[in-house]
This record gives structure tokens, sequence and C-alpha cells, in this order.
């Protein structure tokens, strides 16, 4: 502050000096004019001066932090590989459906990957809000990080609490309001499906509701959906008033009765036919117009869809074991009493079908519907029952 002052008088007072002396010799006009460039001259030096000395003295820190912090974003290498292809740091964005699918549907051209990638599973769970199941699943997925992805969707209400250690926790993707039996389950779904597809490490996509358990070890059904040849999508012909009584002949041409199909809306997908389900303008308004209950849009949109454009990549089968037996407009409801290990060795072993066209009885991976107050058996046995 000192010398500033100082360099401000030093560099006045000959100015003031010049000016005298060009008001003595009036008419003077080259004395007149060194006059003022001495004046500017001595003004712009003299700020010059004082920037330096604030530079020196009072802002040393914030420039040297300022350094810092343009080093170390310089060190971080910003356009390597690694940039484009790690996912997204958190699930929260602000894209509406259509900017999401429209950037969930780029596919590289060049099909080897030049770089090491673990293929992984994209579990996504259509939910109301809570998981009860939600212990058992982090039983299973305990020690395999690197093969798997999250991805929930809930009611737009809903506020997640999972704790920091959870395998749930911000796992939650921006949701919409889901009804039973309209368009807008099958938005949910493909804005999961949307989502999952913004990581390229998930290769296979499971839907998964908050009712569902899984049935074998993680690496059990890791290779199985990893080893298949066919995506796991139910897709059947059904006659009668529930299969191809829900058909409107509005649908035509894109959709005749014989493509018509009917499944679960419980599926497994590869990258493939997830990209092709979230990329559909073709069929989507003609199921979103004409496919309303008691047409239930979410059993017919995804089978119908992917018969007609990649029949043989379906197994035309689902994973998912619900009991339809005791009738009625929902399946059977698993308590308590009903876990034991014989209740599941029937799931898990009485049935045949075909896995990559040889026949099996390991037929389901996941089972449904499974009340809250099932669980506690369900991990107390949980080694016994699924080898997890
Ligand atoms: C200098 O840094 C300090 C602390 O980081 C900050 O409070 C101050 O506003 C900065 N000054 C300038 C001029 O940026
Ligand atoms: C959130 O979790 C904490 C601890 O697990 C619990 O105490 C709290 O009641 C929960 N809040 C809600 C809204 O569920
Ligand atoms: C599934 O059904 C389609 C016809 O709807 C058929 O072309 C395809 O071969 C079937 N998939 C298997 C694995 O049998």
């Amino acid at each position: 502050m000192q010398l500033r002052l100082v360099t401000l008088e030093e560099g006045k007072n000959p100015t003031f000096n010049s000016i005298r002396i060009t008001n003595q010799s009036k008419g003077n006009f080259p004395m007149r004019l060194l006059g003022f460039m001495l004046l500017f001259l001595c003004i712009g030096v003299g700020f010059s001066i004082i920037n330096m000395f604030k530079i020196r003295y009072l802002g040393t820190q914030n420039i040297s932090q300022g350094a810092h912090t343009l080093i170390q974003s310089c060190s971080q290498d910003p356009n390597s590989l690694q940039d484009w292809i790690e996912p997204p740091s958190t699930y929260m964005h602000t894209l509406d459906d259509n900017e999401l699918f429209w950037r969930a549907s780029f596919v590289p051209q060049i099909k080897d990957y030049p770089f090491k990638r673990s293929p992984k599973i994209a579990f996504m769970f259509l939910t109301r809000g809570p998981l009860p199941m939600a212990p058992l699943w982090e039983k299973f997925f305990k020690g395999n990080e690197e093969l798997y992805s999250i991805y929930v969707h809930t009611m737009p209400t809903y506020r997640a609490n999972y704790s920091s250690s959870s395998v749930f926790y911000k796992k939650h993707i921006p949701s919409q309001v889901v009804e039973w039996g309209m368009m807008n389950m099958c938005d949910a779904e493909r804005r999961l499906l949307a989502n999952a597809l913004l990581d390229i490490s998930n290769e296979w996509f499971v839907l998964l509701s908050e009712a569902c358990i899984p049935l074998q070890s993680f690496n059990v059904i890791y290779s199985y959906i990893s080893r298949s040849e066919f995506s796991f999508m139910g897709a059947f012909d059904e006659p009668g008033p529930y299969g191809r009584g829900r058909y409107d002949a509005n649908m035509l041409p894109e959709i005749t009765i014989d493509q018509w199909r009917k499944g679960s809306q419980w599926f497994e997908a590869n990258r493939k036919l997830a990209i092709d389900i979230i990329k559909d303008l073709k069929y989507y308004p003609k199921f979103e117009r004409f496919c309303r209950p008691d047409c239930y849009v979410d059993e017919h949109y995804f089978p119908t869809m992917l018969t007609i454009q990649s029949p043989n990549l379906l197994a035309n089968r689902t994973l998912t074991y619900v009991d339809w037996s005791r009738g009625g407009a929902h399946p059977a409801t698993f308590g308590k009493d009903d876990m034991s290990a014989e209740f599941f060795r029937k799931i898990q072993q009485d049935h045949t079908c075909s896995y990559n066209s040889q026949p099996t009885s390991v037929c389901f991976l996941f089972a449904r519907k499974f009340a809250p107050n099932a669980l506690d058996l369900l991990l107390q046995n949980s080694t016994q029952f699924f080898g997890y």
C-alpha cells in the first residue's frame, strides 16, 4: 500500500510540471501534446505497477488455486476413451422420454469393442415404491458387482430410503405414473430399458416386479442368460377371448391376426431387442389406440412387435414362474405358509421346456408373487432353497 501511494505521487508530479510548462508557452502545440502523452504514459505505468503489486500481495492465493485447478483438469485427460464408455455418474437426469429414447438408441456400427468389456445383466424393477424382497436380492447379488446393474422405477411420488451400503442405493430412475393395463405401463418399461441402455456394458435386460424373487444363484442365472441363443420373451398365439379375442382389425396393415401374440409382461431381452423396443414408432401408435382394457397392452405389445420383427431371436417363453391355477384376474400370491424346499423344488425342476433347442427341466430363474411375510423364511433358507 505504501509503495503504491509513492508511485502515484511520483507519477503525478512530473505531469503537473509539464502541464504548467505547456500552459506557460501558449500556442506551442507540440509541447502541449507531449505533456498529454506524458500524462497518459505516467498514469498507465502507475496502474501497471499498482496491478503488479495487487497481484503479488493480494491475489497470489487465488491465482495459484486457479492454476492448480487447471492443471488438475488437464491431467484427467478429457478426451480419453474412458470418457466415452463410462456410464452416467448418476441415474438422475432431466431428459423427457423423447430425448431419453433418442439418446438410448445410439448403436455402435463397429461390432468389436476396442476395450475389455464385462457384459452385465441389467435388473430392472418396475414397482409402486418399496421393495419388500430387497434383503433377499442383496444376498443374491453379493460378490457379483462386476456383472450386474440395477434400475428401479417407482411411482413418481415415492421417495426411496436405502442406506448407502444397499445395492438399491441411488438406483432409482426418473419415473412417471403407471396404471395397470395401460400404455403408460409399457412406457415405464421402455424408460427402464432406455436408462439401462445408457450404460454400454449392459447386455441383457430383465424386467422384474417387487413381488419377484431369484430362484437360482447369481452364477447360474448369469450363465443361463448369457449363453442362451434366444431372449426370454413370452410369446404365444392363443385362440379364444383372452388371446386373439383382444386383437382389433384397426391394427391392420401393421399387425395381422396371425402375428398377434400374448405373453407374460416379465421378460428378458438382449441389447438388440431392447433397442428395438425403445426405438419403435411403427407399432406403438396402433397399440396405444387399439389395445385398451380389456386388451392388456403389456401382455401383447412387445411379444407381437418382436415376433413380427425378430421371431428367430425369441425363446417365446418367460423366465418368471407364476401360478394362475387358482383362477381369477390375478395370479396366486405365496406367503410364509407356502415356503418349503418341496415347493421350490417343484418350480425349479418339475417342468419341461427347451433351452438352446435342447429339452431341459430348468425353465424358471425367477418367480412371483411373494408376500412380504415370506421374506424371513426365504432369508433363513436361501442357501438350501436357491443356493445363495
Ligand atoms: C480469493 O479466494 C478467496 C478464498 O478462496 C475468496 O474468498 C475470494 O473471493 C477470492 N478473491 C477473488 C478476487 O477471487
Ligand atoms: C428411512 O430410513 C431410516 C433408517 O433406516 C428410518 O429410520 C426412517 O424411518 C426411514 N424413513 C422413511 C420415510 O421410510
Ligand atoms: C418363437 O416363435 C417364432 C414364431 O412366432 C418362431 O419363428 C421361433 O422359431 C420360435 N422360437 C423358438 C426358439 O422356437
